[in-house]
């Protein structure tokens, strides 16, 4: 009899990508996939190690699973992703977390785990975390969450070798591979022979894509594979995630403005708006450095969506230092920013050699400051808008109402607008007229 699975997913885009490489491991050796936790014969959590707060969540939730043991005598329940890499055999003893685990399987081991499932069955150790050199999972299909959806995720690179001070990605996540830009087109004509009309590359430094042929030595970099991609089709919609700005070339940047189908949207994390802070950071560039790539953005696709990842309270972050971010946020005018404190990992660069000295209190008052800087830069960016005739691909219906449609501009700014009979996957011109720092609101002009 086939076992059902059940997964859960925590953290990046890259982990939602590897739970669909997992569902079709999984499915290939005689299981499927529920989504009820409490009719499943396995539980899998996918989590994620970037702060503690996300470990925090992922215990809580181990606790919370543990009763289903007594209703389902055999239930396994395993930790894949980050936190599996991160903390090992450590997970499988009780007293760690004080609960327990029966599988464990790190980001580079999901094609083992049909036999690592077996072990736990019969009650042996079940963890593999080696991490590997050369694994893309390239020829695995990922089996997707939404079939007949609009937007599919393709994994491009995995790893990071950048080793910026505070963060636990290259230990978890290991060296960077790029995948065979073949198996990436192959991937893409069978999302739009599904009626998927937009595809994100992923990659924790998705720009730093490389790939060499074995044979004759010809290179393909990350702008040829996305102008490559982008000639599958003109339908077919493509964005990228996340770019690291020393790789954020101007070729990159024409490649975008040539392709109509190329997203005009970047998300290219600041970290902070201090060379001082950047530099104990590992990050590699400064200030000027950034707010440079800016000017390119905005000189080659003018109007660019533009998003941005900030760090508060780094180890030694001066008042000073703090208010050069602000400054920046001002300069770069970003659309949409993810901003969070800082949290020390265990074993990084910043753990080992600085203090995290930046009182909590000081942490959380320059995060709601640059939470309420960005929430005004959002709004400002979103009022500028109004007026404006915006190409939308409609995703679906609106959470808030059943009459609305939603969808998204090329800048990734979400639309939503009164449904007239459109489906999801149908590109509809919106006139903007109304917004809020989150949404824009609109009226369907023309479809096609
Ligand atoms: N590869 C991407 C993002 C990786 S993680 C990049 O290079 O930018 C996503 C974001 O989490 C990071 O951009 C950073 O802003 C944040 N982050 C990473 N480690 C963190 C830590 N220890 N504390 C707080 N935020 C962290
Ligand atoms: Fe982490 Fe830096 Fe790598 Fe991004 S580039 S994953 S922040 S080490
Ligand atoms: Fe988290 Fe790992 Fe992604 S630490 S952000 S799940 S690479």
């Amino acid at each position: 009899m086939s076992k059902k699975i059940y997964i859960e997913t925590y953290g990046c885009q890259m982990n939602f990508s590897d739970s669909e490489i997992v569902a079709s491991v999984m499915t290939s050796h005689d299981a499927k996939v529920t989504d009820a936790p409490e009719n499943a014969d396995v539980i899998l959590l996918n989590t994620c190690s970037i702060r503690d707060n996300a470990e925090r969540r992922v215990v809580n939730r181990l606790r919370a699973l543990q009763h289903l043991r007594k209703r389902r005598p055999g239930l396994l329940i395993g930790v894949l992703g980050c936190m599996a890499e991160r903390l090992k055999e450590d997970l499988l003893e009780e007293k760690t977390l004080g609960l327990r685990v029966d599988l464990v399987a790190g980001p580079d081991a999901y094609r083992q785990l049909p036999e690592l499932m077996a072990d736990a069955e019969t009650g042996q150790k079940a963890i593999n975390v080696m991490l590997s050199a050369d694994e893309t999972y390239a020829d695995i299909s990922p089996v997707r969450y939404t079939p007949g959806g609009v937007s599919a995720f393709i994994s491009i690179m995995r790893g990071c070798e950048n080793f910026c001070a505070y963060c636990v990605v290259p230990f978890t996540r290991g060296k960077e591979r790029s995948r065979d830009p073949r198996s990436i087109l192959a991937e893409a004509r069978r999302l739009l022979a599904d009626g998927f009309r937009e595809v994100t590359l992923l990659g924790q430094n998705v720009n730093s894509y490389r790939w060499k042929e074995d044979d004759s030595g010809k290179v393909t970099g990350f702008s040829e594979l996305l102008g490559e991609v982008a000639s599958v089709d003109p339908r077919l919609r493509i964005r990228f995630a996340t770019s690291h700005p020393k790789d954020m070339s101007d070729e990159l940047l024409h490649q975008m403005a040539r392709h109509p189908n190329i997203c005009k949207a970047i998300h290219l994390p600041l970290q902070s708006g201090s060379s001082e802070v950047l530099k104990r950071m590992n990050r590699k560039y400064t200030r000027e450095d950034y707010l440079e790539r800016i000017a390119a953005i905005k000189r080659i696709l003018p109007g660019c969506g533009l998003s941005t990842d900030i760090i508060a309270g780094f180890c030694g972050e001066t008042e000073e230092e703090f208010g050069e971010t602000m400054d920046v946020m001002d300069q770069a005018g970003f659309d949409f920013a993810f901003m969070f404190k800082y949290s020390e990992r265990p074993g990084t660069l910043a753990a080992k050699k600085y203090a995290d000295d930046v009182p909590e209190a000081v942490k959380t008052r320059r995060l709601t400051s640059i939470i309420d800087k960005q929430q005004a830069l959002s709004l400002e960016s979103n009022r500028s808008d109004i007026g404006k005739t915006m190409e939308v691909l409609t995703e679906g219906r609106s959470k808030r109402s059943d009459r609305m449609m939603m969808g998204r501009t090329s800048h990734n700014k979400v639309v939503v607008f009164p449904d007239q009979g459109f489906k999801p996957g149908d590109y509809v011109q919106v006139k903007i007229t109304a917004c809020s720092a989150a949404t824009l609101k609109g009226e369907a002009v023309k479809s096609h």
